[in-house]
């Protein structure tokens, strides 16, 4: 069945059908925010003087069909992979322990673990942790398997994309039911887009509704909240800080969220550039360590900031220079709740991701870190693992058995070689991986993770509107994302955190075409997706 719903859609356009979708779409996604502000590559710089036009962000025509079962399966594992990356952010020893032979050689992890060790010598100012996060999954469908949930990798910082995946599930369900679910003009019939009792595939018929945006600001204000009144003498209104970069293009994805935050829980917000954190913000010389920040609009007014949410700083090209890494020491050492702190975006690393799947005999690091989830809990999360190995020789756990899987070319196929960096453009596959590992000295071998490739189903087509306007039809690969976030306490002393706030709801599908290897939405090689679910 699940192969036939994949060679079976979309459903055709002619001309005319097309024409008039493509126009729609354009429309509708200006209309509703659902934007992006150009690349200088579309529109060149002197026709958008101050970087005042927006145009539609990468979406397709279609949503895309996707299992029910599984997607209920990755809801329901959200609030224990939220649980379980509170839990590893809260074990500085256990982090050391992974990450220390990547520190000693990766000078963005080795920053990011000093800063740590700088502010745990002063002593922390806060103790509440804040995590958006986004759990990243393929549908794998081996020939020789049953399908199954895949997980990509868990977000810890800037988990992009819950404003406009909103807009984007509103956008297909609004195509798929104008004027009227019977008869929509945009869309030509299909059994996917038709729920009834008697249709011959079992399906919602349109994209569920997505919740990403009240969710995630939900915890936002959660933060708010438990980070109680300002700590200043006299006492300052409060606020939340989005950290933001200085080129961002995905503004409006980030305006969503802050947009919501005031409308629906009172919450005032301000962006701010990293370049500008030095000269706006101010870390308090009291022992509560404040953090206060003063708009460049109206110096004569102050704020305190309870919450820094970072949508920058994830990656290393957001470190100009040592002012950079001066500014987020700063940010660190306050009393600001931090989305999220330095221990939590280590916790997201990839050789993170890789140790997790270790099992007995050897360490079990899902039940020391979930000791009160039931096994069954543990396995099903464990099922979503990719096999991952480490390229360390010195890995006690599995000595060698990544480095034999990637030099043979007969195994290196049906893997890929994936880098510690964040930001994608990096990740090496099958055939090349011998050679590129062959090109490099041995001692960096440990900066790569092997992972087992993913199959998606293979029929799986849609259209893609890009930025430049052009709608183009092709063979594609979806990645599905949840949303989640998490509010905990840490007692010094402890590894066990309190949890005050833990939520599933949202979810992003990423689809890019099958030609490109390569995720990241922003970088343009993506579309913005909703799911349309079928039983099977
Ligand atoms: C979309 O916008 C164009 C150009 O402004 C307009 O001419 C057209 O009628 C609109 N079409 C739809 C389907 O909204
Ligand atoms: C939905 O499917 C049923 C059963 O095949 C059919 O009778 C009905 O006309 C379909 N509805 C639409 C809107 O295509």
């Amino acid at each position: 069945m699940a192969n036939t719903i994949y060679t079976h859609y979309p459903p055709e356009l002619d001309g005319q059908q097309e024409a008039f979708l493509v126009q729609t779409v354009k429309n509708w996604t200006v209309e509703h925010a659902l934007t992006v502000r150009p690349s200088a590559a579309i529109v060149p710089s002197e026709f958008n003087s101050g970087n005042m036009l927006a145009t539609n962000a990468p979406v397709t025509l279609f949503p895309s069909p996707f299992p029910e079962s599984c997607f209920d399966q990755a809801r329901g594992l959200q609030r224990v992979y939220n649980e379980l990356y509170a839990a590893i952010a809260s074990d500085e020893q256990w982090l050391e322990t992974v990450l220390k032979e990547l520190i000693e050689v990766d000078d963005f992890l080795a920053n990011l673990w000093k800063i740590y060790l700088d502010v745990r010598r002063e002593g922390h100012a806060q103790h509440l942790s804040l995590g958006l996060f986004r759990s990243d999954y393929m549908l794998h469908t081996p020939d020789d398997g049953p399908k199954s949930l895949r997980q990509v990798e868990f977000n810890t910082i800037s988990s992009s994309f819950g404003g406009l995946s909103c807009r984007v599930a509103e956008m297909h369900t609004h195509l798929a039911t104008y004027p009227s679910p019977q008869h929509p003009i945009a869309y030509p019939p299909h059994p996917l887009f038709n729920n009834s009792e008697d249709s011959p595939i079992k399906t919602t018929g349109r994209p569920p509704v997505n919740t990403a945006i009240s969710t995630l600001t939900a915890g936002l204000a959660a933060a708010h909240q438990a980070y109680g009144p300002s700590k200043s003498t006299p006492q300052l209104p409060t606020c939340v800080l989005f950290v933001v970069q200085d080129t961002e293009r995905n503004v409006f994805d980030q305006l969503a969220l802050s947009s919501y935050l005031h409308k629906e829980h009172g919450i005032p917000s301000f962006r701010l550039p990293t370049s500008k954190i030095t000269a706006y913000t101010t870390v308090a010389g009291t022992p509560e360590r404040p953090l206060i920040y003063t708009p460049p609009s109206d110096t004569s007014t102050q704020y305190e900031v309870t919450v820094v949410y970072y949508r920058a700083f994830y990656a290393p090209t957001d470190y100009t220079d040592a002012h950079a890494w001066g500014a987020r020491h700063s940010l660190e050492r306050s009393a600001a709740i931090k989305c999220p702190s330095v221990l939590l975006q280590l916790a997201g690393s990839k050789k993170v991701q890789q140790v997790l799947t270790s099992k007995p005999p050897g360490p079990y690091h899902l039940k020391s870190f979930l000791p009160k989830h039931t096994d069954s809990t543990l396995e099903s999360l464990r099922s979503t693992f990719a096999p991952q190995y480490s390229l360390s020789s010195s890995d006690p756990a599995v000595p060698a058995e990544g480095i034999k899987l990637a030099l043979d070319p007969a195994t290196a196929a049906n893997h890929v070689l994936k880098p510690q960096r964040e930001g994608g453009g990096n990740n090496i596959y099958r055939s090349n991986i011998p050679g590129f590992l062959k090109s490099i000295p041995e001692s960096q071998w440990k900066q790569y993770i092997l992972m087992e490739l993913i199959h998606p189903p293979k029929d799986a087509k849609n259209f893609a509107l890009r930025s430049d306007g052009a709608a183009a039809l092709g063979n594609v690969i979806s990645e599905l994302g949840i949303f989640g976030t998490c509010l905990w306490r840490n007692t010094p002393g402890s590894t066990a955190p309190e949890i005050l706030h833990n939520t599933e709801g949202g979810y992003l599908l990423r689809t890019k075409s099958k030609e490109s290897d390569e995720g990241g939405v922003a970088a343009g090689f993506s579309s913005l997706d909703s799911v349309i679910l079928y039983k099977d």
